[in-house]
């Protein structure tokens, strides 16, 4: 009897769990996602379609590594209204049963989109379409059609876009010269600058231009682009469509020449033209990549990689290849980055990366988050959310002013040493010298709160932020004396090897505390401190991991500091409140989004 009331329990609690996590509206990139029927929605290199207060969501339906019936591959597509709970539509494209069609069973039917024709009222599918038995030879986009937005689409027919046309900006004296494909080393100097001035294109043009991986987008005018990778995935096409979206014009544009750009993902804001693209390493990440421009068209400038996370995450754009940029209904400026973590052994198994696009000096970018709020915006840097400010957080800096800091001696700021550039409080390398920044203060004092301060180090750096610290101790003799959250480069700075069992490593107690589970993001990269005081007990969280837990004012904690540099100061770590304190120690680093509560 017990056991059976003790599994209800566990099955009350169980649904209760599940039903509230219905009702959130958080993303979880790169776990399974089920859809209404509870599988993982199988649309993969997608497109996501918004119409009449709907969004549907159009993709490779994969075939798990096990299924026989090839007959059930094609498009798949979904539906939702809040981007969260999908339906199931099924096949929206369908491969058919004729073995003289391009779309039998064992063809290839890759990132499909669909767009709405205003003057037919029809949908319009393209997708990157290979032939049966033919690898990735084939090179041809398809096309379908369909009055109802989830199909089912008619297949019209596959095809190499402009046959016989040059592009709009090929310099004419491109289009005579005579060199050989044969005659050039593959992925040379030669075969690259040759590739850039139209060796494919030249070779194609009778027959038509290569159409791998594409994308479609609709331009402010209506006129509809076909975005694709041509030439060997050497160079992007955009290719006008027709009037009814149906056919090319012929009129194509040949954009960053050259760059090996896959996985074009178009979006408009700001008054300018965006693409994330990937590389082409096959079904394996690589880094991201960014462009811009003032036309669609062209020129597209490259801006880097538009990842902002470790190292590691930005060479893989953690962990996927851009699809496609949805612009999220009723938000003004804001998108969400699709992409696909690709599992080749069983496609239908990849998962979907969706990370808010968020934005750096104007410019697009990507952070990883394990999950995120679709209904929270995301936020700026140096801002708080609404959410923030119910909680009571406060920002100790607003990336444009330092009205809440000063020099811990002088109680001024300091002219020189420190900085404000793109939102940050940097200090300067060599600021320590004469006349340089020295330690800054908070303007106030903190007795129990909760700091976060994201920190970016240069190589080599040493810095530390401080907390308890009297400026007025010993006439001010004392005013940088506080307990530290050492902020060190590990692996370069000498400080590192220096005290007990590594007690100077990054998030430690400095000189008192070794820090665990450390998760350093590296020179260069953003981490985030956090640091909690309540009462006696004391934290250190790095990146979102505990490294030091303490408690103060206690015969331990006065043991510990008797056998450490600070076994001089009297009542050391003691004060019941005190200042924040950021350390100039002559090496470059960076704060931002510095905000605290107290409690
Ligand atoms: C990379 C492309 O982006 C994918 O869509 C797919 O075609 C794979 N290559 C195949 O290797």
């Amino acid at each position: 009897m017990k056991k059976t009331i003790v599994s209800l329990a566990l099955i009350f609690l169980g649904l209760v769990l599940w039903s509230q996590d219905q009702n959130r509206s958080i993303i979880k990139p790169g776990e399974i996602w089920p859809d209404s029927d509870g599988n993982h929605i199988n649309a993969h290199g997608g497109g996501i379609l918004f119409n009449s207060g709907t969004y549907y969501w159009f993709g490779e339906f994969r075939l798990p590594r096990t299924e026989k019936d090839r007959s059930r591959y094609g498009v798949g597509c979904y539906s939702s209204k809040d981007l969260l709970k999908w339906k199931n539509e099924g096949l929206a494209l369908r491969v058919t049963g004729d073995t003289s069609s391009m779309l039998q069973p064992g063809c290839v039917i890759e990132r499909p989109k669909v767009i709405f024709n205003k003057k037919t009222n029809k949908f319009v599918m393209w997708f990157h379409h290979e032939l049966k038995g033919q690898g990735y030879r084939a090179a041809l986009t398809g096309v379908a059609v369909s009055e109802n937005i989830t199909g089912p689409y008619r297949y019209i027919r596959s095809l190499r876009p402009n046959s016989g046309v040059w592009p709009q900006n090929l310099p004419e004296q491109f289009k005579s010269l005579t060199v050989n494909n044969p005659d050039l080393k593959n992925g040379s100097g030669e075969w690259k600058k040759a590739v850039m001035e139209g060796l494919f294109v030249r070779r194609d043009l009778a027959g038509g231009q290569m159409a791998r991986d594409m994308t479609l987008f609709v331009d402010k005018d209506g006129t509809a682009y076909h975005i694709h990778s041509s030439e060997e995935n050497m160079t992007l096409h955009f290719s006008e469509l027709t009037d009814d979206y149906l056919d090319f014009t012929g009129r194509y544009y040949r954009v960053l020449p050259g760059g090996s750009n896959e996985a074009p993902a178009l979006f408009y804001a700001k008054g300018k033209y965006f693409m994330f693209t990937s590389g082409t390493t096959g079904w394996k990440p690589n880094p991201g990549r960014l462009a811009v421009a003032d036309n669609l068209t062209g020129e597209w400038i490259p801006l880097g990689n538009p990842c902002r996370g470790t190292e590691d995450e930005n060479k893989i754009t953690f962990g996927s290849q851009s699809t496609f940029v949805l612009p999220v209904g009723g938000k003004p400026e804001s998108f969400i980055y699709l992409g696909d973590r690709w599992t080749p052994e069983n496609l239908a198994d990849s998962r979907h990366i969706w990370l808010p696009v968020e934005w750096e000096n104007e410019k697009p970018i990507i952070r990883w988050y394990p999950s995120w709020d679709l209904n929270e915006p995301v936020i700026p840097d140096n801002v708080l959310s609404s959410k923030e400010i119910k909680e009571g957080w406060k920002l100790l800096f607003d990336g444009n002013t330092t009205a809440q800091w000063m020099n811990a001696n002088t109680k001024i700021f300091p002219a020189t040493g420190w900085e404000i550039r793109d939102g940050s409080l940097i200090v300067n390398p060599g600021s320590k010298a004469p006349g340089g920044g020295g330690d800054i203060v908070t303007t106030g004092k903190f007795r129990n709160f909760e700091l976060t301060i994201d920190f970016k180090y240069s190589t080599g750096a040493n810095s530390g932020i401080k907390y308890f610290v009297d400026t007025e101790a010993d006439n001010g003799a004392l005013a940088s004396i506080g307990c530290e959250y050492q902020l060190l480069d590990d692996r370069l700075n000498p400080d590192a090897k220096e005290g007990i069992e590594g007690n100077r490593k990054l998030a430690s107690l400095y000189d008192l505390i070794a820090p665990k589970n450390v998760v350093d993001n590296g020179p260069d990269n953003w981490n985030r401190a956090v640091i909690i005081v309540n009462g006696k007990k004391v934290q250190h969280w790095l990146n979102g991991k505990l490294t030091v837990e303490y408690e103060r004012s206690t015969p331990a904690w006065r043991e510990l500091v008797s056998t450490s540099k600070f076994r001089d100061f009297r009542g050391f770590g003691e004060v019941p409140e005190g200042r924040l304190l950021l350390q100039d120690h002559g090496t470059a680093i960076s704060f931002r989004n510095i905000k605290i509560r107290e409690f």
